[in-house]
């Protein structure tokens, strides 16, 4: 393979001239179906509390040809100690295969080195692109050559649902439940963080605190409700919500577009229609805000969610591997 000699240049955040370049690379590299805003690359391209975050771009030639961004975060209770992430990388199609993806991997891991990573991992970040390498764009052969996924564990694949919601009608699954569902106030913050800390207490109670200080709706979430106060809770994402709908490339579903994710319901009261409650709630409210095409992100719960009409939409390899010390 021939390598082309790259220059490399910071990506600031705050120039839009950088976030179109990116915008630009990944939209050549991973085509329309994936398709990414400016709005969408400045609401990632930032370090979640607690974390860290590097971009840069690629330079040959005098334009660039690629970019990665990576983020880190050492904080046990959200994530594995010293954790790692390719947030995304993409090189121009008319560049591929001449060493750039390899310099740019090279260049993140070497910032990961410094900070002593130990896991690495190529999508699923904090402020996720992707949920890993969707395997339509056949580039998991690149990362296996770089040492990612190199056993079953380090490879683990999930899936995005999808259904048209114009006709949703709830499934026999959907039993009376003694509770009740409904959109989140702001008064019941403090009560979702609680049942955050009690059942999901690393990455989700941590997207939750985020999502909620930087502007996401209250509203957006529904919450279950029993005797004892809120038992489950599900996000809702709409076009005009703060966290960006593109994230889940609806764009082969019919228009408007929705989310549902994640979903959790107490531990001690799973089983028992508590969860179809609170999914077809959800799913309701979205029809009911004339949601058609509707994505039920990164998850490996086919057959539950294909009870509601889901069938699999897109899939995704994540890939890690161990960053070994330098010595
Ligand atoms: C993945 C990507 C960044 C690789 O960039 P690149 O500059 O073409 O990669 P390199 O030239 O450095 O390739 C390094 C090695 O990986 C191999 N390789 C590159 N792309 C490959 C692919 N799609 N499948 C299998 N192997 C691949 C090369 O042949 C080379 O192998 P060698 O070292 O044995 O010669 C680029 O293909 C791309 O932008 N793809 C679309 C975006 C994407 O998939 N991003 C991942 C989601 S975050």
């Amino acid at each position: 393979m021939m390598t082309i000699p790259v220059e490399f240049q910071p990506i600031d955040a705050a120039n839009s001239t950088h976030i179109q370049e990116v915008v630009n690379l990944w939209n050549m590299a991973c085509g329309e179906e994936l398709a990414i805003s400016p709005r969408f690359v400045t609401y990632n391209l930032r370090p979640s509390p607690g974390g860290d975050q590097a971009a840069c771009l690629a330079w040959h030639e005098g334009r660039p040809v690629g970019f990665v961004s990576t983020s880190y975060l050492n904080d046990p209770t959200v994530a594995a100690p010293h954790s790692g992430w390719i947030d995304a990388i993409a090189v121009a199609p008319d560049a591929q295969r001449n060493g750039i993806g390899t310099a740019l991997l090279q260049w993140a891991e070497a910032w990961h080195h410094q900070k002593g990573t130990q896991i690495m991992t190529v999508g699923a970040s904090l402020r996720p692109f992707v949920p890993g390498v969707p395997e339509e764009l056949n580039s998991v052969g690149f990362f296996e050559r770089h040492g990612y996924g190199g056993k079953p564990e380090l490879a683990i694949r999930e899936w995005d649902v999808a259904a048209n919601l114009a006709t949703y009608t709830p499934p026999r699954t959907v039993r009376e439940i003694d509770g009740l569902v409904r959109p989140a106030q702001p008064r019941d913050y403090e009560a979702i963080l609680a049942f955050l800390q009690r059942e999901f207490p690393d990455r989700w109670r941590y997207e939750f605190e985020q999502s909620v200080a930087e502007g996401t709706r209250i509203a957006d979430f529904m919450v279950l409700w029993t005797e004892r106060g809120v038992d489950g809770c599900c996000m809702l994402t709409f076009e005009d919500s703060h966290h960006p709908i593109e994230r889940f490339y609806p764009y082969r579903l019919p228009r408007p577009w929705g989310q549902l994710g994640s979903i959790g319901v107490s531990e001690d009261r799973r089983g028992q229609g508590f969860g179809a409650a609170l999914l077809d709630a959800g799913l309701r409210r979205l029809h009911n805000n004339g949601v058609n095409g509707c994505v039920i992100d990164w998850t490996n719960l086919l057959d539950f969610y294909g009870k509601f009409g889901f069938t699999p939409y897109r899939s995704y390899l994540i890939l890690s591997k161990p960053l070994e010390p330098k010595p």
